[in-house]
């Protein structure tokens, strides 16, 4: 299939959002879907979230189905993979959005906060891009899309903006933005894409206590010179823009969707 400028459509693919029971990862299964994609939807404890987000796509047309898996295991990955196969035939789209925080002063942060940040959001991306790649490579290049298929990372501005309290997260996040380059550079002369999506501050649950007073969500603003805070929406448009096959000569990118919050805000009117 040739890429046109014309559309964003996802018709006929099968994608995996990992994590979209809630916020940026319910909000891309929900724009894949609308454009035309069937979903996998993954999620670790919330089952009615996940059910709530396939019942949504089923409504659409879609074929849908949840997954629990916690994408830090193997073993789970590795049947989250076979069950999404089975039900959706294969996989052209994979985003590796799972994550968490386990927030504390370096002092006090103790190793479980440490190595369960590292376990889901740098190792589970590695094992579900490489379940991805496995997919893939296993079905061939027959299909909808000009790619093979299509990984997106889901990172932060964290991964290079060092943040106090939080080195676990920025960590796991700056090792995301190497192992999607490295990704990509290993993987483009296959066809396979791999780009990030870089978000700011979005109103999730994941950073509630920035934004849930008038007060926080103030300090907050001083960080974003857009004006405002993100929504789900926001970075589900660039997910679906990445997935699709308007941007087949992007690989190895990061896009930043963040109001301009890694511009360096504090720096206007001074320096
Ligand atoms: C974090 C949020 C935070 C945002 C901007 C995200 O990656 O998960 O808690 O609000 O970065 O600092």
């Amino acid at each position: 299939m040739t890429p046109t400028h014309t559309s964003l459509s996802l018709q006929g693919q099968a994608a995996l959002v990992t994590g979209a029971s809630s916020g940026i990862g319910r909000a891309m299964a929900l724009a894949f879907g609308h454009a035309g994609a069937d979903v996998a939807v993954n999620f670790v404890r919330d089952a009615d979230g996940a059910e709530a987000v396939v019942q949504e796509l089923r409504t659409m047309g879609r074929r849908a189905v949840a997954l629990r898996a916690d994408v830090s295991r193997e073993g789970d990955v590795d049947a989250m993979f076979q069950r999404a196969i089975g039900a959706l035939g294969t996989l052209h789209i994979v985003v590796c959005n799972a994550g968490l925080q386990r927030d504390a002063p370096l002092e006090q942060m103790t190793l479980e906060q440490w190595n369960t940040v590292i376990a889901v959001n740098l190792t589970g991306q590695f094992l579900c891009a490489r379940g991805a790649v496995r997919e893939f490579k296993r079905r061939g290049p027959q299909g909808p899309s000009a790619a093979l298929g299509k990984i997106i990372c889901i990172s932060s501005v964290h991964q290079q903006i060092p943040w106090a309290g939080h080195a676990n997260y920025a960590a796991s996040k700056a090792g995301v933005m190497l192992l999607m380059q490295t990704m990509a550079q290993e993987l483009a002369a296959e066809r396979i894409r791999v780009n990030a999506i870089a978000p700011g501050a979005i109103r999730t649950p994941i950073n509630a206590d920035a934004w849930r007073t008038r007060e926080a969500e103030d300090a907050l603003l001083k960080l974003i010179p857009h004006g405002r805070v993100g929504e789900p929406d926001d970075v589900a448009r660039a997910a679906l823009w990445l997935a699709s096959d308007a941007s087949d000569y992007v690989t190895g990118a990061t896009l930043f969707v963040d109001g301009g919050m890694a511009l360096y805000p504090a720096f206007i009117g001074g320096g």
